[in-house]
């Protein structure tokens, strides 16, 4: 159990809170007893129970080494200066524009496992690449994932070395793809040609494509003192501040047009594909201009609040603790239809919960200068202020870590229930017929039935429900392979696999390093460590290592790519999560997106304003 500080009007839950750990410790221990007679099952991790010694961490962390240097040398020989290595086939392929993208995005890893050698060989390719030039797409770069993975990687790694060889590069990339701002409302089209300077002209804007750019481009105004790229930051600040939120209610959707500058209509409001880091940097732009950027703090407690309680379901017999996306296609409807996936992409959000739970004052956002219900007012957010009224006498705290932990266990059980061990990219959760906040019924909704999160969280609140908090309390893995299927055993995971395949994404074990940071519960270590012996068993190959097409069989059918964000993130994320040490304290130290970590620094009122800097 997490012991937080809790407000005097919480003290009868500081109680049922002891209570409710107790019981499902006893509930947890009967469980693993007896399931251990029965099942013996190699997916689960033993270390979940007895002690591992920090040696043997730092061995592990060895092992995330290793693994590295086995992809990034399979890399080197076969691929390099292509972007990324065909692990089966062990060729290379050119994915993001031909510049050597593994090399770029695995520069910062290498500095911190200190691999010196591999480190200088891919500097080389960094000096080479050649950022007018590309033999894909017409010509054409995209500006989403050029920024995050090879701007990203330049600026972290020179966070981490101060060469300033580095920093140059970045400056002249960021100024090869500026002509994408030149649309009407300055938010950046997909995509570039450096040489022409011409910018594609589909008006579909999607967020995560035109919002992602905010940690890199502040950092590296910060760097080199230049307000031009600080510039293109504060205009997307500026749009998101004038943007009219009563129909997303309070949450930004995923669909634009660019042209317009407005929402398109038949949105859709999600934490997942499309939308993902835009919300993310709402909370990491804050941190990392040294808490001052408060715009971005209130949208991220807007966002927030509008996923606790709207975007949060359980399931109906495991009580599986997921978000899913919504499309709302009329302001008179704009609850609209919840989809009930859950993706592996939405993964990274307990993380982000975690990380705000543990940077910001959430139970005295006064202290700040934020008063937490008003954040409902004004003609922009009209709609919305009954979401803070549901919550304000929730300990908000406590609340967003308990949502940290229910979905990251549902994250990671759906790795568990795997016969590979490793996590699908979608899963459709079962439901029936769902229950919207607006019309959330005063009692338990009945257990059959799929409801929201918050009408479960009410009811406990007020001292009415008896048992584990939902969705948070231990649960087993449900594993289900192809010979229970065949022979007809009932799928007890209250989920459908809906996309199948595994992409050495890093989301699950990302967010397992933030909640072992924040919270120091050494589960999140021993499931990442199960994470990381599954990746051996089921992805490695000669070369490196491969995606897979079907996590519902082990051996399974492999694809032949190995991408870049494996080892700039998912590795990243495993070695840090098993070091002993703290080598980027999460209170100096921000991970963009790509899992690229550059330093807090104090923003003063000026630079901030823009002025101050050069140009
Ligand atoms: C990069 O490519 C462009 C376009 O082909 C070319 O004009 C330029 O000379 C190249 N720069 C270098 C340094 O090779
Ligand atoms: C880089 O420069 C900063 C600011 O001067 C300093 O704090 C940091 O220690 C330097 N880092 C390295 C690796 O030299
Ligand atoms: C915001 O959008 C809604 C729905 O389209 C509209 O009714 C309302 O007038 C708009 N508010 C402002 C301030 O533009
Ligand atoms: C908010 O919306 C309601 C219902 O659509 C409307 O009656 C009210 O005037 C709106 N308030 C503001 C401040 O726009």
């Amino acid at each position: 159990m997490i012991s937080l500080p809790l407000s005097p009007r919480h003290r009868p839950a500081l109680r049922i809170l002891v209570y409710a750990g107790l019981t499902s410790l006893v509930l947890w221990l009967l469980l693993h007893l007896s399931f251990d007679k029965s099942t013996p099952w190699t997916g689960f991790p033993d270390a979940e129970r007895s002690p591992i010694p920090p040696e043997e961490w730092e061995n592990r962390a060895e092992r995330v080494k290793e693994a590295f240097l086995h992809a990034y040398h399979g890399y080197e020989k076969y691929a390099m200066p292509m972007d990324e290595l065909r692990p089966v086939s062990n060729k290379g392929m050119n994915s993001y524009n031909g510049w050597g993208v593994t090399a770029f995005d695995s520069l910062d890893t290498m500095l911190l496992m200190e691999l010196k050698e591999e480190y200088t060989r891919a500097l080389e390719v960094v000096k080479a690449a050649n950022f007018t030039m590309t033999r894909q797409n017409r010509g054409f770069v995209p500006f989403f994932e050029t920024t995050i993975r090879y701007l990203g990687g330049l600026l972290s790694a020179y966070a981490l070395t101060n060469d300033t060889l580095l920093l140059r590069r970045a400056e002249e990339l960021a100024d090869a793809l500026d002509p994408v701002f030149e649309t009407p409302h300055g938010l950046p089209a997909f995509s570039v040609n450096p040489i022409s300077g011409e910018y594609d002209k589909n008006n579909v804007g999607i967020l995560a494509e035109l919002g992602s750019f905010q940690v890199e481009y502040t950092y590296l105004a910060k760097a080199s003192g230049k307000k031009k790229y600080y510039d293109r930051v504060k205009n997307l600040n500026d749009f998101f501040h004038r943007t009219n939120f009563t129909v997303s209610r309070g949450m930004l959707p995923t669909r634009w047009n660019l042209q317009t500058g407005l929402p398109r209509d038949r949105n859709k409001v999600s934490v997942g594909a499309q939308a993902d880091s835009t919300h993310e940097y709402l909370l990491k732009q804050y941190l990392l201009t040294g808490k001052t950027d408060k715009r971005n703090l209130e949208s991220y407690l807007r966002t927030t609040t509008y996923i606790l309680t709207n975007l949060l379901y359980l399931t109906p017999q495991r009580g599986l603790l997921y978000v899913t996306d919504t499309t709302f296609p009329t302001y008179d409807d704009p609850a609209g239809v919840p989809s009930h996936t859950f993706e592996h992409l939405s993964c990274f959000l307990p993380g982000l919960l975690a990380l705000g739970a543990h940077t910001l004052p959430l139970n005295n956002l006064e202290s700040v200068g934020l008063d937490y219900t008003s954040l409902g007012d004004g003609p922009l957010y009209n709609g919305t202020s009954q979401f803070y009224k549901a919550l304000k006498d929730f300990d908000l705290k406590q609340l967003h870590l308990w949502a940290a932990e229910g979905i990251a266990q549902t994250c990671w059980l759906t790795y568990a229930d795997q016969p590979c061990g490793l996590g699908p990219e979608e899963v459709l959760m079962l439901t029936e017929p769902a229950r919207h906040w607006d019309a959330a019924a005063k009692k338990w909704v009945p257990q059959s039935r799929s409801y929201l999160w918050t009408d479960a969280m009410r009811k406990w609140k007020k001292g009415g429900a008896r048992g584990p908090i939902p969705g948070v309390s231990p649960k087993r893995p449900a594993p289900w392979t192809e010979e229970d299927r065949a022979a007809g055993k009932p799928n007890e995971r209250d989920y459908h696999v809906s996309k199948a395949g595994y992409l050495l994404r890093p989301e699950t074990v990302e967010s397992f390093y933030l909640l072992w940071r924040t919270t120091g519960d050494v589960k999140w270590r021993t499931r990442g460590w199960a994470i990381f012996e599954a990746v051996e068993r089921e992805t490695r190959t000669n070369g490196g290592y491969v995606t897979l097409k079907n996590v519902a069989t082990s051996p399974t059918t492999k694809g032949d790519s190995m991408p870049s964000f494996f080892l700039a993130e998912t590795l990243k994320y495993l070695y840090l999560l098993f070091k002993e040490d703290d080598p980027l304290p999460l209170d100096r130290w921000v991970f963009s997106t790509e899992a690229h970590a550059v330093p807090v620094f104090e923003w003063t009122d000026e630079e901030r304003e823009g002025e101050g800097l050069i140009e």
